[in-house]
């Protein structure tokens, strides 16, 4: 096995054994890709305190999240066609965070189903819901994600309709991949992931094919979003959603002060500061600037999370130092799929915590629950000033 010494190792190998249209579908964002390169940017504006002569024995990165008692403050986010990642790529992401024990989130969009993650774990994961316009879709969507016990429902917000990705349209993305002559030419060079795709339980996907009719073309992503997606998601269909479900509701997407104070009016469990990695919005604001103003009105109210651009451990740490509850990771999880599977995944959660001890260490702390912003060296006008 190579040394992996950081998240940036783990892409490197992804880049090499993953067909490039999944890599390119992780590795972008939408239009110019100025939201998610400011994702990362961002963050590193941020600097930390050093602090020396404390006692740094017994230290706990262990809190909670929702109620639920999680190892680290970070979370396996919601990311589609996992399994095009690596064979059973749900399975294997859902396995290594629960011997992890960092909480799961399953998309709508995943290849292996609700009920394969479920079978293959034993303990409750999350499930993330797109909503559609097949409201009896939706609603046996919502009932499967019961009778897996699923522990929350994370309602995705920012994505009624589907950002552009000029890569994903260059490359027609489909899953599985459809078999052209310049996807034949890059799959002849990674032979070890299509030897695992011809074992993996699934290749389409799960939660969508074989429980929905009438769908002309349900290999793409593209297709059946504009198809099948909801555009007019409100906040009163929201709120008869979380009604729905009768468990914890976490709500992604919230970049604005105003829509926090929205989603707690609709009794929100938490909120995710999120722009989707950079994925629909291209010109919005990172998270981790958005995520004061965030605070700020609702911050006492209702659980905050964030994610988008988290690559390490300091990154975890200055978003809970600024005041979130919890974090999440896509792409970092992912290129460790992509790189090693199931192995992969569990040293991205094992790189991410060793820098998040390492550095709460060297910020004078030893526990994850006394962090908070006499930490961090914030950039006067790190929010920006913008004109009303
Ligand atoms: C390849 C990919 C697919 C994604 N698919 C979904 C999805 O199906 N549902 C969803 O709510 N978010 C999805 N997201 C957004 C992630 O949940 C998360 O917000 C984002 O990855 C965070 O940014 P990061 O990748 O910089 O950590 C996806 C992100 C990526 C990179």
């Amino acid at each position: 096995m190579p040394v992996i010494t950081n998240i940036a190792d783990l892409k490197r190998l992804h880049a090499s054994r993953v067909p490039r249209m999944f890599y390119d579908y992780a590795e972008s964002g939408s239009w110019t890709e100025q939201t998610f390169r400011e994702n990362t940017s961002d963050f590193d504006q941020i600097r930390l305190r050093q602090r020396v002569a404390v006692d740094m024995t017994g230290r706990s990165t262990a809190t909670q999240m929702i109620g639920q008692d999680v190892a680290m403050p970070v979370a396996l986010a919601p990311v589609g066609l996992t399994g095009m990642q690596h064979a059973d790529g749900e399975i294997k992401a859902a396995r290594a965070a629960e011997a992890f024990g960092v909480p799961y989130t399953l998309s709508t969009m995943s290849i292996n189903s609700i009920e394969d993650v479920a079978e293959a774990t034993t303990k409750p994961f999350w499930f993330q819901l797109y909503t559609m316009k097949d409201t009896d879709y939706v609603s046996r969507l919502i009932q499967r994600a019961k009778d897996a016990k699923c522990s929350a429902l994370v309602i995705t917000l920012d994505l009624q309709i589907l950002g552009q990705r000029h890569k994903d349209l260059k490359n027609g993305l489909s899953a599985p991949p459809k078999l052209t002559a310049k996807t034949l030419a890059n799959l002849a060079t990674k032979w070890t992931w299509g030897l695992g795709m011809l074992r993996a339980q699934r290749r389409e996907f799960g939660n969508i094919v074989g429980h929905v009719d009438g769908i002309s073309d349900a290999s793409s992503l593209g297709a059946w979003t504009a198809e099948q997606f909801d555009p007019s998601l409100d906040w009163d269909k929201i709120a008869k959603l979380k009604e729905e479900w009768g468990g914890k509701v976490i709500l992604k997407g919230i970049l604005d002060a105003e829509d926090a104070k929205m989603a707690l009016k609709v009794g929100a469990d938490a909120i995710i500061v999120s722009n989707h990695g950079g994925r629909q919005l291209d010109g919005a604001l990172s998270s981790i600037r958005a995520l004061p103003s965030i605070l700020e009105a609702v911050g006492d109210q209702v659980e905050v999370h964030l994610d988008s651009g988290i690559r390490s451990g300091q990154d975890v740490l200055k978003a809970v130092a600024m005041g979130a509850k919890g974090t999440y990771i896509g792409r970092a999880y992912i290129y460790g799929l992509g790189a090693m599977g199931q192995a992969g995944v569990t040293e991205a959660l094992n790189v991410i915590h060793k820098e998040l001890d390492t550095t709460m260490a060297l910020c004078g702390e030893v526990n994850v629950a006394n962090l908070g912003r006499q930490n961090l060296l914030v950039p006067q006008d790190f929010e920006g000033r913008w004109q009303d």
